[in-house]
């Protein structure tokens, strides 16, 4: 019989760091005990780090005694290059993408102009001053409905709105002003949206998702059960084989490693836009891209454990 190789990390401790202090603290707790609970059944010897306010996530990571960290985080900090770099300083390898890659990904606009630099289509966009100078509705006065209104550095949905009346379009881009970043709006792209699971550089495979809504918002997301997940996605073979292309090259762009779940809405006509890509995909077990995972027949847990021997 074959040997098993064995893993990159194998007898080493591994901190499951969750929580944080984002926005999406909640989800975050959710995938970090969906992964402990499998690194545990696997036999590692896990353990769990949530990163509250009051505590010093460095410290903890180096008085966890861990030789790996299993990035469970979500957004600010987490998602954005923080995390990375604070491993990276403490020589602790840590999963998924590193410092530049995450920072990039995780800001819209960079990822936008870095997406058009390489050819890549997304929706056509313009970036909105920081404050509100009374000129927005000036600006934009020419713009077609409805639009996208997004902050350009959050996730799942938090702060994007969509604008169908003129009316609509002051309190959403307030809205999306509360997260201090910068503020982006986009033509809205009607049509279904399609995920991409990538792992290591190759597509796993893709999730078609059908909003019961116009969009994909946060209690789509997380609350509504109307929302259809179709794998493999219904769409015409070529659009899916498009789709994929665009996400594997936005990762490669981007300088990603380990998982990301890019995401792309695909116009009505079969055109393929890219809208971000995220390196750090929700990972519940109930989550999109362990759900891609298994239809290509890698269990969650065999997930967790490929994407631990990723960690640099
Ligand atoms: N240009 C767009 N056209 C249509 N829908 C969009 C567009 N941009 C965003 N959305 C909707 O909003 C959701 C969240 O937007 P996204 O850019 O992926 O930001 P995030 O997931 O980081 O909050 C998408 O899944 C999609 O449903
Ligand atoms: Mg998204």
């Amino acid at each position: 019989m074959a040997e098993i190789p064995k893993h990159r990390f194998a007898g080493a401790r591994v901190a499951v760091v969750m929580g944080g202090l984002s926005a999406e603290r909640e989800v975050s707790l959710k995938t970090g005990a969906g992964v402990l609970a499998a690194l545990l059944e696997r036999g590692w010897d896990a353990v769990a780090i949530d990163w509250v306010p009051s505590l010093s996530i460095g410290r903890a990571i180096e008085d966890s005694g861990c030789a790996v960290v299993w990035n469970a985080l979500h957004g600010t900090d987490g998602e954005d290059g923080a995390l990375q770099g604070l491993c990276q300083c403490l020589r602790i390898p840590c999963t998924g993408s590193g410092v530049l890659a995450s920072a990039l990904a995780m800001d819209k606009v960079m990822s936008k102009r870095i997406f058009e630099s390489c050819g890549l289509p997304t929706p056509r966009w313009a970036l909105l001053p920081h404050v509100d100078d009374g000129g927005d509705a000036r600006a934009l006065a020419d713009w077609p409905l409805p639009l996208i209104v997004k902050p350009a550095n959050e996730g799942s949905s938090v702060g994007v709105s969509l604008v169908e009346t003129r009316a609509q379009l002051a309190p959403a881009i307030a809205l999306a002003r509360q997260f201090h970043g910068q503020v982006i709006v986009e033509d809205y792209i009607a049509g279904t949206e399609v995920f991409v699971g990538i792992l290591d550089g190759e597509v796993l495979g893709s999730v078609e998702v059908r909003p019961a809504t116009k969009f994909y918002d946060y209690e789509a997301k997380y609350k509504r059960t109307d929302t259809q997940y179709l794998i493999p996605a219904q769409l015409p073979a070529d659009v899916i084989a498009r789709a994929e292309d665009y996400a594997r090259r936005a990762y490669l762009a981007l300088g990603c490693s380990g998982h990301a779940r890019p995401d792309l809405r695909i116009a009505l006509d079969g055109a393929a836009f890219i809208l971000e890509v995220n390196t750090l995909p929700g990972m519940t077990g109930t989550s999109l891209l362990p759900k891609i995972a298994k239809s290509i027949g890698v269990d969650y847990p065999t997930l967790c454990e490929r994407i631990l021997s990723s960690a640099s």
